[in-house]
């Protein structure tokens, strides 16, 4: 049986996309509740639901590779 591994990708001028199993932790190391198994962190620092993306991103323009 082929292990399940989690995977992060870099969105060019957008968040970071996290597909598969990962724990998801605060600075303190509390929980933070994933409702899906993709999500996407937000890379720009301007979302109003961090550490998710809310597509703020797009209206500001973010640039990143
Ligand atoms: S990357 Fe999407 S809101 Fe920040």
């Amino acid at each position: 049986m082929r292990e399940q591994r989690a995977t992060i990708t870099s969105y060019p001028d957008g968040p970071l996309v996290v597909r598969g199993d990962i724990d998801l932790v605060s600075a303190d190391g509390e929980p933070i509740e994933r409702k899906r198994r993709t999500i996407a962190l937000c890379r720009c620092g301007l979302s109003t639901i961090k550490p998710f993306c809310d597509g703020t991103h797009r209206a500001a323009g973010f640039q990143a590779d």
